[in-house]
Protein backbone atom coordinates (compact mmCIF):
# COMPACT_ATOMS: atom_id res chain seq x y z
CA UNK A 1 0.00 0.00 0.00
CA UNK A 2 1.17 3.52 -0.98
CA UNK A 3 -0.36 5.28 1.77
CA UNK A 4 1.51 3.51 4.34
CA UNK A 5 3.98 4.78 6.11
CA UNK A 6 6.96 2.85 7.79
CA UNK A 7 6.42 2.29 11.23
CA UNK A 8 10.03 2.94 12.48
CA UNK A 9 9.89 6.19 11.11
CA UNK A 10 8.04 9.31 13.22
CA UNK A 11 5.44 11.25 11.03
CA UNK A 12 6.27 14.55 11.80
CA UNK A 13 9.13 14.38 13.81
CA UNK A 14 10.84 17.57 15.03
CA UNK A 15 14.39 17.58 12.90
CA UNK A 16 16.39 20.42 13.38
CA UNK A 17 18.75 19.16 10.77
CA UNK A 18 16.42 19.82 8.42
CA UNK A 19 17.34 23.54 8.09
CA UNK A 20 21.24 22.50 8.31
CA UNK A 21 21.48 20.30 5.15
CA UNK A 22 22.85 23.07 2.92
CA UNK A 23 24.71 26.44 2.85
CA UNK A 24 21.48 27.78 2.00
CA UNK A 25 19.53 27.02 4.35
CA UNK A 26 22.23 27.51 7.11
CA UNK A 27 22.56 30.82 6.01
CA UNK A 28 18.55 31.56 6.04
CA UNK A 29 17.89 30.52 9.43
CA UNK A 30 21.10 31.85 11.09
CA UNK A 31 20.16 34.34 14.29
CA UNK A 32 23.39 36.55 14.43
CA UNK A 33 25.26 38.60 11.82
CA UNK A 34 28.88 39.25 11.59
CA UNK A 35 29.98 42.25 9.65
CA UNK A 36 32.70 44.10 9.49
CA UNK A 37 30.74 47.66 9.99
CA UNK A 38 30.06 46.04 13.65
CA UNK A 39 33.83 45.85 14.31
CA UNK A 40 36.36 48.36 15.75
CA UNK A 41 39.61 48.94 15.04
CA UNK A 42 41.88 49.57 18.45
CA UNK A 43 45.51 51.86 17.53
CA UNK A 44 48.40 52.35 20.07
CA UNK A 45 49.68 55.98 19.45
CA UNK A 46 53.43 57.10 19.70
CA UNK A 47 55.43 60.13 19.79
CA UNK A 48 58.34 60.74 17.29
CA UNK A 49 58.23 60.18 13.74
CA UNK A 50 58.66 56.88 11.28
CA UNK A 51 57.43 54.38 14.57
CA UNK A 52 55.89 51.00 13.98
CA UNK A 53 56.87 48.96 16.48
CA UNK A 54 55.31 45.87 17.12
CA UNK A 55 54.07 44.74 20.28
CA UNK A 56 54.92 40.84 20.94
CA UNK A 57 52.17 39.96 22.73
CA UNK A 58 49.77 40.86 20.56
CA UNK A 59 50.94 39.76 17.03
CA UNK A 60 49.90 41.88 14.00
CA UNK A 61 49.78 44.95 16.16
CA UNK A 62 52.37 47.80 16.67
CA UNK A 63 52.79 51.30 18.23
CA UNK A 64 52.28 53.84 15.91
CA UNK A 65 53.73 57.07 14.92
CA UNK A 66 51.22 59.68 13.88
CA UNK A 67 52.85 59.87 10.27
CA UNK A 68 51.85 56.31 9.79
CA UNK A 69 48.25 56.56 9.81
CA UNK A 70 48.15 57.10 6.35
CA UNK A 71 49.44 53.85 5.75
CA UNK A 72 47.22 52.59 8.51
CA UNK A 73 43.78 54.03 6.53
CA UNK A 74 44.87 52.68 3.33
CA UNK A 75 44.89 49.24 4.80
CA UNK A 76 41.57 49.16 6.95
CA UNK A 77 39.22 51.91 4.35
CA UNK A 78 39.30 49.05 1.85
CA UNK A 79 38.11 46.24 4.46
CA UNK A 80 35.61 48.46 5.44
CA UNK A 81 36.46 48.95 8.55
CA UNK A 82 34.56 52.48 9.69
CA UNK A 83 35.80 52.67 13.65
CA UNK A 84 38.73 52.48 14.97
CA UNK A 85 39.69 53.30 19.07
CA UNK A 86 42.49 55.23 20.25
CA UNK A 87 44.87 54.86 23.15
CA UNK A 88 48.30 57.08 23.67
CA UNK A 89 51.47 56.01 24.99
CA UNK A 90 53.13 59.59 25.96
CA UNK A 91 57.19 59.89 26.35
CA UNK A 92 56.86 61.40 29.70
CA UNK A 93 54.65 59.76 32.21
CA UNK A 94 54.30 62.28 35.51
CA UNK A 95 51.76 61.49 38.51
CA UNK A 96 49.12 63.39 37.76
CA UNK A 97 48.69 61.98 33.86
CA UNK A 98 48.91 65.45 32.68
CA UNK A 99 50.66 64.12 29.18
CA UNK A 100 47.17 63.05 28.60
CA UNK A 101 45.21 66.70 28.01
CA UNK A 102 48.07 67.86 26.20
CA UNK A 103 46.86 69.02 23.12
CA UNK A 104 50.01 68.08 21.46
CA UNK A 105 50.03 64.90 22.60
CA UNK A 106 50.00 61.57 20.40
CA UNK A 107 46.09 61.12 20.87
CA UNK A 108 45.13 64.44 19.85
CA UNK A 109 47.59 64.88 17.13
CA UNK A 110 46.20 61.54 15.72
CA UNK A 111 42.41 62.62 16.14
CA UNK A 112 43.25 65.35 14.04
CA UNK A 113 45.30 63.41 11.61
CA UNK A 114 42.65 61.19 10.95
CA UNK A 115 39.72 63.27 10.59
CA UNK A 116 42.19 65.05 7.94
CA UNK A 117 42.73 62.26 6.08
CA UNK A 118 38.94 60.50 6.39
CA UNK A 119 36.87 62.71 7.69
CA UNK A 120 33.99 59.97 7.72
CA UNK A 121 35.83 57.47 9.86
CA UNK A 122 34.49 57.40 13.32
CA UNK A 123 37.45 58.22 15.59
CA UNK A 124 36.03 56.85 19.51
CA UNK A 125 39.25 58.07 22.04
CA UNK A 126 39.46 56.07 25.06
CA UNK A 127 39.63 58.60 28.31
CA UNK A 128 41.74 57.34 30.95
CA UNK A 129 44.90 58.27 32.81
CA UNK A 130 46.92 55.16 33.15
CA UNK A 131 49.57 55.08 30.14
CA UNK A 132 50.29 58.44 31.04
CA UNK A 133 51.03 58.20 35.36
CA UNK A 134 54.57 57.17 36.18
CA UNK A 135 52.80 54.85 38.69
CA UNK A 136 50.36 53.50 35.61
CA UNK A 137 47.46 53.88 38.11
CA UNK A 138 43.66 55.05 36.21
CA UNK A 139 43.88 58.08 38.40
CA UNK A 140 45.93 60.19 40.95
CA UNK A 141 47.55 58.20 43.92
CA UNK A 142 48.73 60.01 46.73
CA UNK A 143 51.32 57.31 48.21
CA UNK A 144 52.75 53.54 47.53
CA UNK A 145 49.61 52.12 49.16
CA UNK A 146 47.77 52.15 45.64
CA UNK A 147 44.66 53.56 46.62
CA UNK A 148 43.01 56.07 43.74
CA UNK A 149 42.19 59.31 44.90
CA UNK A 150 38.54 59.06 42.96
CA UNK A 151 37.44 62.57 43.27
CA UNK A 152 40.67 64.27 42.44
CA UNK A 153 40.85 62.16 39.37
CA UNK A 154 37.45 63.38 37.91
CA UNK A 155 38.44 66.74 36.88
CA UNK A 156 41.93 65.05 35.38
CA UNK A 157 39.21 62.84 33.13
CA UNK A 158 37.08 65.65 32.22
CA UNK A 159 40.25 67.94 30.97
CA UNK A 160 41.30 64.66 28.94
CA UNK A 161 38.15 64.22 27.35
CA UNK A 162 37.39 67.50 26.29
CA UNK A 163 41.19 67.56 24.87
CA UNK A 164 39.97 64.76 22.52
CA UNK A 165 36.18 66.52 21.97
CA UNK A 166 38.60 69.54 21.02
CA UNK A 167 40.34 67.62 18.61
CA UNK A 168 37.88 66.26 16.64
CA UNK A 169 37.04 62.63 18.56
CA UNK A 170 33.38 61.50 17.64
CA UNK A 171 33.35 59.79 20.70
CA UNK A 172 34.97 59.73 24.01
CA UNK A 173 35.49 56.27 26.00
CA UNK A 174 35.92 56.68 29.51
CA UNK A 175 37.66 53.69 30.92
CA UNK A 176 39.17 54.39 34.53
CA UNK A 177 35.97 53.27 36.70
CA UNK A 178 35.81 56.33 38.79
CA UNK A 179 32.86 56.68 39.97
CA UNK A 180 31.01 59.90 39.21
CA UNK A 181 33.56 59.78 36.06
CA UNK A 182 30.74 59.80 33.41
CA UNK A 183 28.85 62.98 35.24
CA UNK A 184 32.53 64.84 35.44
CA UNK A 185 32.78 64.68 31.87
CA UNK A 186 29.36 65.03 30.60
CA UNK A 187 29.58 68.39 32.17
CA UNK A 188 33.30 69.11 31.44
CA UNK A 189 32.28 68.51 27.71
CA UNK A 190 29.06 70.90 28.11
CA UNK A 191 30.98 73.31 29.86
CA UNK A 192 33.48 73.45 27.08
CA UNK A 193 30.43 73.56 24.84
CA UNK A 194 31.15 70.11 23.76
CA UNK A 195 27.59 69.26 23.77
CA UNK A 196 26.81 66.82 21.04
CA UNK A 197 30.07 65.03 21.95
CA UNK A 198 28.79 61.20 23.07
CA UNK A 199 29.89 59.33 25.70
CA UNK A 200 30.50 55.63 25.40
CA UNK A 201 31.13 54.65 29.15
CA UNK A 202 32.93 51.56 29.95
CA UNK A 203 29.88 50.87 32.70
CA UNK A 204 30.76 47.27 32.98
CA UNK A 205 34.81 46.76 33.49
CA UNK A 206 36.07 43.92 35.17
CA UNK A 207 39.82 43.43 36.99
CA UNK A 208 40.94 40.85 34.77
CA UNK A 209 43.57 39.15 33.92
CA UNK A 210 43.01 39.12 30.15
CA UNK A 211 44.45 42.95 30.29
CA UNK A 212 47.75 41.14 30.32
CA UNK A 213 48.88 41.63 26.66
CA UNK A 214 47.27 45.31 26.57
CA UNK A 215 49.52 46.51 29.66
CA UNK A 216 52.50 45.94 27.56
CA UNK A 217 51.47 47.41 24.41
CA UNK A 218 50.21 50.25 26.35
CA UNK A 219 52.95 50.44 29.03
CA UNK A 220 50.90 51.19 31.48
CA UNK A 221 51.06 47.93 34.18
CA UNK A 222 50.79 49.52 37.48
CA UNK A 223 54.21 49.31 39.58
CA UNK A 224 52.32 48.55 42.41
CA UNK A 225 49.54 47.18 43.28
CA UNK A 226 46.54 46.53 41.25
CA UNK A 227 43.19 47.49 39.77
CA UNK A 228 40.74 45.65 42.14
CA UNK A 229 39.87 48.61 44.04
CA UNK A 230 38.47 50.39 41.46
CA UNK A 231 37.63 47.64 38.40
CA UNK A 232 34.69 45.51 39.21
CA UNK A 233 35.68 41.46 40.74
CA UNK A 234 35.43 39.56 37.97
CA UNK A 235 32.90 37.33 39.77
CA UNK A 236 29.95 40.05 40.18
CA UNK A 237 27.16 39.96 37.86
CA UNK A 238 24.36 41.60 39.27
CA UNK A 239 26.64 44.65 40.58
CA UNK A 240 26.79 45.49 36.42
CA UNK A 241 23.49 46.81 37.05
CA UNK A 242 24.28 48.96 39.41
CA UNK A 243 27.18 50.22 37.53
CA UNK A 244 25.36 50.28 34.48
CA UNK A 245 22.46 52.17 36.13
CA UNK A 246 24.68 54.86 37.49
CA UNK A 247 26.11 55.56 33.99
CA UNK A 248 22.70 56.13 32.38
CA UNK A 249 21.91 58.31 34.94
CA UNK A 250 25.02 60.26 34.33
CA UNK A 251 24.55 60.59 31.68
CA UNK A 252 26.24 57.57 29.29
CA UNK A 253 24.83 57.63 25.62
CA UNK A 254 26.55 54.06 24.80
CA UNK A 255 27.50 51.09 26.68
CA UNK A 256 30.70 49.01 27.03
CA UNK A 257 31.31 45.79 28.85
CA UNK A 258 34.87 44.34 29.05
CA UNK A 259 36.06 41.90 28.70
CA UNK A 260 33.68 39.98 26.45
CA UNK A 261 34.25 36.35 26.11
CA UNK A 262 34.23 36.33 29.55
CA UNK A 263 31.55 37.96 30.28
CA UNK A 264 28.83 37.14 27.68
CA UNK A 265 26.51 36.57 30.65
CA UNK A 266 26.70 40.44 31.43
CA UNK A 267 26.77 41.32 27.98
CA UNK A 268 23.61 39.78 28.00
CA UNK A 269 22.10 41.22 31.21
CA UNK A 270 23.02 44.42 29.93
CA UNK A 271 21.07 44.33 26.74
CA UNK A 272 17.97 43.00 27.82
CA UNK A 273 18.12 45.63 30.57
CA UNK A 274 19.24 48.75 28.75
CA UNK A 275 18.26 50.07 25.42
CA UNK A 276 21.53 51.64 24.66
CA UNK A 277 23.59 50.88 21.55
CA UNK A 278 26.26 48.38 23.46
CA UNK A 279 30.28 47.60 22.76
CA UNK A 280 31.43 44.75 23.89
CA UNK A 281 35.37 45.06 23.98
CA UNK A 282 37.32 41.80 22.87
CA UNK A 283 40.32 42.41 25.06
CA UNK A 284 44.18 41.77 24.59
CA UNK A 285 44.44 38.31 26.24
CA UNK A 286 41.36 36.81 24.14
CA UNK A 287 43.16 38.29 21.26
CA UNK A 288 46.93 36.52 22.95
CA UNK A 289 44.60 32.87 23.29
CA UNK A 290 43.42 32.65 20.51
CA UNK A 291 46.48 33.81 18.21
CA UNK A 292 48.85 31.84 20.12
CA UNK A 293 46.97 28.59 19.72
CA UNK A 294 46.25 29.45 16.48
CA UNK A 295 50.39 30.03 15.75
CA UNK A 296 50.63 26.48 17.15
CA UNK A 297 48.47 24.96 14.77
CA UNK A 298 46.12 24.00 17.68
CA UNK A 299 43.18 25.80 16.47
CA UNK A 300 41.91 27.41 13.20
CA UNK A 301 42.56 30.60 13.05
CA UNK A 302 39.78 32.32 11.17
CA UNK A 303 37.14 30.10 12.46
CA UNK A 304 38.05 30.46 16.04
CA UNK A 305 38.16 34.09 15.78
CA UNK A 306 34.84 34.54 13.84
CA UNK A 307 32.85 32.22 16.47
CA UNK A 308 34.33 34.12 19.66
CA UNK A 309 33.05 37.41 17.69
CA UNK A 310 29.96 35.88 16.64
CA UNK A 311 29.67 34.26 20.49
CA UNK A 312 29.34 38.25 21.26
CA UNK A 313 27.55 39.26 18.90
CA UNK A 314 25.15 36.46 20.02
CA UNK A 315 25.56 37.65 23.90
CA UNK A 316 24.01 41.10 22.71
CA UNK A 317 26.69 43.39 21.53
CA UNK A 318 25.88 45.49 18.71
CA UNK A 319 29.63 46.75 18.44
CA UNK A 320 32.68 44.50 19.25
CA UNK A 321 36.58 46.24 19.33
CA UNK A 322 38.71 43.51 18.41
CA UNK A 323 42.46 42.99 17.74
CA UNK A 324 41.10 40.79 15.03
CA UNK A 325 39.24 43.51 12.96
CA UNK A 326 41.57 44.06 9.69
CA UNK A 327 42.20 39.83 9.89
CA UNK A 328 38.42 39.33 10.17
CA UNK A 329 37.27 41.31 7.73
CA UNK A 330 39.79 39.86 5.31
CA UNK A 331 38.16 36.05 6.00
CA UNK A 332 34.52 37.56 6.15
CA UNK A 333 35.01 38.86 2.52
CA UNK A 334 36.25 35.32 1.18
CA UNK A 335 33.24 33.51 3.82
CA UNK A 336 30.82 31.60 2.17
C1 LIG B 1 42.76 51.63 30.36
C2 LIG B 1 42.40 50.44 29.56
C3 LIG B 1 42.85 49.12 29.69
C4 LIG B 1 42.30 48.41 28.61
C5 LIG B 1 41.54 49.30 27.90
N1 LIG B 1 41.58 50.54 28.51
C6 LIG B 1 43.79 48.51 30.64
C7 LIG B 1 43.39 48.30 32.02
O1 LIG B 1 42.29 48.63 32.45
O2 LIG B 1 44.25 47.81 32.74
C8 LIG B 1 42.55 46.96 28.32
C9 LIG B 1 42.29 46.57 26.90
C10 LIG B 1 42.83 45.25 26.50
O3 LIG B 1 43.28 44.43 27.31
O4 LIG B 1 42.79 44.99 25.29
N2 LIG B 1 42.26 51.70 31.63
Amino acid sequence: MTDQQPTDAPLHGLRPRRTRRTPALRAFVRETSLDVSQLIHPLFIVEGTGVKKPIETMPGHAQLSVDQLEGELREILPLGIRSVLLFGIPSRKDAAGAGAWDPQGPVPKAIRELKRLAPGLLVIADVCLCEYTAHGHCGIVHDQSGVVDNDATLPLLGRTAVAYAAAGADIVAPSAMMDGQVAAIRSALDVAGFLDTPILSYAAKHASAFYGPFRGAAESTPAFGDRRAYQMDPANARETLVEVQLDVDEGADLLMVKPAGSALDIIRQVRDAFPHPLVAYQVSGEYAMLKAASQRGWLDEPRAAIESLVAIRRAGADQVITYYAKEVARWLSTAE
